[in-house]
């Protein structure tokens, strides 16, 4: 197998996050791969780097202004009331995307390691990169959806996309990758393919009908699947598919979305993918010999997301065939048993997808829609590689210059102006924008918004002005059982504005005390960067959110 230079991003501080108890999104389970990752001696094989944080303004590349300053700012006391009790940023089901202890700093961790892996491809420095504490693909321009906050993804692809000039994206997550393909749904110069269950299932988009918009008409592509597909199954829909999307789109990088709750056995999924399959998908896109990034996404069998992100690892590397599937001794070996071994069988539920046919309609009506990409006509990017200085001119913004300046400020605005992705579901009174206030029609306007929890839609009412939004004097103070505290809402707890500024300027550095009590003031404590090792060696991470996933095989 020919070797391949790897860039591996990880923050030893990422582990210490939790979104609360019981809540089944763990980023320590980034942690617990790191150390599986460690204990095969795969750190001497490439280059491990710390990514810097990535600043509150790298992430408005994407996310509007109003939601990086509330992110930057909120805490589990304030959310109530800066999200106007659940109307704005973090809405619907508040369980889903909590507003937990140092949210933005693990936010800037995510997506920091994903724009350095980016950089790393760009710069040529490196043929592979990773980041599996990113892969965060539901996060909207302004709001929070499916335990992703800011996505890592969309500004991953914004940095490649100053010097590829066509990115293939493919996302292996059982969810249906809505939050990018929402970012890139009217642009030819990054192809979105999603491979997701579909049917009363989150985020609730992403059927075949679903395939872009304007000039990005085609490059989008769904493939909506059923419980219980096996490897054998997934393999006869994923490597066509891709192999078309190849011959057809001709990317110049890919990023693949590695979210491991398509495996067998997740929490929250329905696949019946054994860890050879998952990984197979990972292994395909290598011998591409394509640059390549490999991200996470979810997961919520922890030990089985550990084993397959660091299976993946050594597939990057090359060496899967070389490791010995009986884990070696690591901090978490305990936690892998019975079998203590690198994989994630099969089970024996029964494949839907094999049902009256329903793969082989949905495989042959991707590789139509590929067929017409092909045959209708060259794709007006062109198959020509795209000058740096023209990619604004490619996106519809013309730019009075071609410096860098515009450049950003050009995928910026691009990346703003999203489509609103249609939904049958929806009324016609109902409206995905959270900042329109013109609306004249006396009745509260609604949106649905579905939970990655429950698969339930639910409603939320807005407010039919602005005016109405600042409901400041509205307390919503109730008794916390767990903090043994009244929280949430009360006038003047929060962040004050020069605080703000400190925050901002530290473009997410510094850490409150990782979750524990002692940040749990009106005030935002901040550890010192020397300060940030010790703690994170020492804490007794998240112990009390992750007992209820290792005790059981
Ligand atoms: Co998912």
């Amino acid at each position: 197998m020919s070797k391949r230079r790897v860039a591996y991003y990880y923050d030893p501080d990422v582990g210490a996050y939790t979104y609360g108890l019981g809540h089944p999104m763990k980023p320590h389970r980034v942690r617990v791969t790191h150390d599986l990752v460690s204990s095969y001696g795969m750190l001497s094989q490439m280059h491990v780097l710390r990514p810097k944080r990535a600043s509150p303004e790298s992430m408005t590349a994407f996310h509007t202004d109003e939601y990086i300053n509330f992110l930057a700012r909120v805490t589990p006391e304030t959310a109530e009331e800066l999200t106007h009790g659940g109307l704005l940023f973090l809405v619907g089901e508040l369980p889903d995307n909590p507003a937990f202890e140092g949210v933005f700093e693990f936010c800037s961790i995510s997506a920091g390691g994903s724009i350095a892996a980016a950089q790393r491809i760009n710069s040529g420095a490196a043929d592979i990169a990773i980041n599996w504490a990113g892969g965060l693909h539901h996060a909207k321009k302004g709001e929070a959806s499916g335990f992703c906050y800011i996505n890592d993804i969309v500004l991953c692809i914004l940095e490649l996309l100053r010097v590829h000039p066509r990115v293939l994206y493919i996302d292996i997550d059982i969810h249906h990758g809505d939050g990018v393909e929402e970012a890139f749904y009217t642009t030819d110069r990054v192809m979105c393919a999603s491979f997701h269950k579909f049917g009363e299932f989150f985020p609730g988009t992403g059927t075949q009908d679903d395939r872009g918009r304007g000039r990005g008409k085609g490059y989008s592509l769904n493939v909506p699947l059923d419980d219980g597909i096996t490897d054998a199954a997934y393999k006869s829909v994923f490597e066509p598919v891709v192999t078309k999307i190849l011959e057809t789109f001709r990317p110049s990088a890919v990023v693949l979305q590695c979210g491991a709750d398509s495996l067998s056995g997740d929490k929250l999924g329905g696949f019946n993918l054994s860890l050879a399959g998952h990984a197979a998908c990972v292994q395909f896109m290598r011998r591409t010999g394509l640059p390549l990034i490999l991200l996470g996404g979810g997961g919520y069998t922890v030990k089985n997301v550990a084993r397959a992100w660091t299976f993946e690892t050594a597939c990057a590397l090359g060496v899967e065939d070389e490791i010995d599937v009986n884990l070696p001794w690591s901090e978490y070996f305990h936690w892998f048993g019975p079998r203590y071994r690198l994989e994630v069988m099969q089970s024996n539920m029964e494949d839907l997808n094999l049902r009256d046919g329903m793969l082989d309609r949905v495989r042959e009506r991707a590789l139509e829609q590929l067929q017409q990409l092909r045959s209708g006509g060259a794709p007006s990017v062109g198959m020509h590689d795209v000058p740096r200085q023209s990619l604004g001119d490619h996106l519809g913004f013309t730019a009075e210059e071609d410096t860098h300046d515009e450049l950003d400020e050009s995928l910026a605005q691009h990346a703003r102006y999203v489509y609103t992705l249609p939904d049958p579901d929806l009324s016609s009174n109902a409206s995905d924008s959270t900042d329109s206030s013109d609306d004249d029609d006396s009745a509260p306007r609604r949106r649905k918004r579905m939970s990655i929890l429950t698969n339930r839609y639910v409603d939320i009412d807005l407010p039919k002005s602005a005016h109405e939004k600042r409901s400041f004097f509205k307390s919503k103070a109730r008794w916390n059982e767990r903090l043994e505290s009244v929280t949430a809402g009360a006038v003047g707890v929060g962040v004050t504005v020069a605080e703000l500024g400190g925050v901002m300027e530290r473009g997410g550095q510094g850490v409150r005390n990782g979750g524990r009590s002692a940040g749990r003031g009106a005030g935002r404590e901040v550890v010192e960067e020397g300060d940030r090792e010790r703690e994170v060696d020492d804490s007794n991470v998240d112990v009390d959110g992750d007992v209820d996933d290792w005790d059981m095989e």
